[in-house]
């Protein structure tokens, strides 16, 4: 039992979703990663949460934890949550000493179909941090720590603890990348993706037939699975060497390639399954359509679903505004969330 005179406390975090332009797709051991990864950091979609703390009146086997998702109390998301708590019990033991009551939410739309286990996992792992820091008195907040606490929850909420650029995995791009946490990265990246553009087409908010942690699974016995993370090992190469000419060219094709590459290797695992949806194939074709006819830098790319995130640089977005108008028509409900890339989490409280 950690021996402290504990007033209750609270802190709360607002964390950023993320966006991988080389992806993380399958992983092994203690949510260690294949293959490194590297994403733009957003802003407009993140999830804020709050905890609230006091010290437990028995040492607890359990992590006892009250949970609200938007002031309602959600079992699954719960489920999850104890269930994380309890795995990262040897990083921080306070999980054990402390009860919790634990309150989320998403700036963007409820089953909107975007993912938020890179927002929601990282504001709660910089919440647990804080408050270890708070019980420590330690100065600074360790954000590698937070963003090795954050790989435990979902690997790639490991690279939303910062913006804009992120690199998770080991990697020859830098020294000091790891497996185990992610690092900032902005060496010599041109200027121009300090203020990148990405609208999130919402082809479905249906909920995916396929979850990522068992596409993630299926890559255990994906005949292409080698294949796979050597060229991501290259990508990572290609794309930082692109970033830094400031070539836009180069970078979407090495976007839009990870993009497809990911679902291929959902259509090639045993068994094989789908994420896309044909108004997915129909807006990337009438958005490959606009880029070549008008010669604007708009490129695609896709998470583990069948939404589209449509990237570019903001000098491009007037000529844009068109191509969107048009692509609604290809949405659920006609809906696109703007979004940006951005600096990172803010703690709030
Ligand atoms: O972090 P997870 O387990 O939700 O997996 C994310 C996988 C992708 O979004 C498809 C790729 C990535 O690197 O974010």
């Amino acid at each position: 039992m950690i021996d402290f005179n504990l007033t209750p406390g609270k802190v709360e975090w607002q964390s950023p979703s993320n966006i991988a332009l080389v992806k993380y797709w399958g992983k092994h051991g203690r949510q260690l990663p294949s293959n490194p990864s590297i994403s733009f950091t957003l802003s407009q979609a993140h999830t804020t949460t709050s905890v609230a703390y006091k010290k437990a009146e028995n040492k607890n086997s359990s992590a006892q934890v009250d949970f609200k998702f938007e002031g309602e109390e959600k079992p699954d998301f719960k489920e999850k949550i104890v269930r994380y708590l309890n795995s990262i019990s040897e990083e921080l033991p306070l999980v054990h000493e402390l009860d919790f009551v634990i309150e989320s939410q998403n700036s963007f739309p409820h089953s909107s179909g975007i993912a938020s286990s890179a927002s929601s996992m990282s504001a709660l792992a910089l919440c647990l941090l804080s408050i270890h820091n708070n019980l420590y008195d330690n100065k600074a907040l360790d954000i590698q720590k937070a963003s090795h606490l954050a790989r435990l929850g979902s690997g790639s909420a490991s690279r939303s603890v910062y913006g804009p650029l992120a690199i998770w995995g080991d990697t020859d791009v830098s020294t000091l990348s790891s497996n185990k946490y992610a690092i900032p990265y902005m060496d010599s990246i041109d200027s121009v993706f300090n203020s990148f553009y990405d609208d999130i087409l919402i082809i479905s908010k249906n909920e995916k037939a396929v979850s990522s942690r068992a596409g993630h699974a299926l890559m255990e016995n994906n005949p292409y699975a080698l294949n796979r993370f050597e060229q991501a090992h290259r990508h990572m190469g290609e794309i930082v060497a692109a970033m830094q000419a400031g070539d836009l060219e180069k970078f979407g094709a090495i976007v839009e390639k990870e993009a497809l590459t990911l679902h291929a290797l959902m259509m090639a695992s045993e068994p094989p399954y789908m994420l896309m949806e044909p108004n997915t194939i129909a807006a990337i074709r009438v958005l490959q359509e606009f880029r070549k006819e008008k010669s604007v830098p708009v490129y695609f790319t896709l998470d583990a679903g069948p939404n589209i995130h449509m990237l570019y640089p903001s000098s491009a977005a007037a000529q844009v505004a068109a191509l969107k108008e048009e692509l609604k028509n290809y949405c659920q409900d006609r809906l696109i969330i703007n979004d940006k890339v951005g600096s990172g989490p803010i703690q709030m409280i």
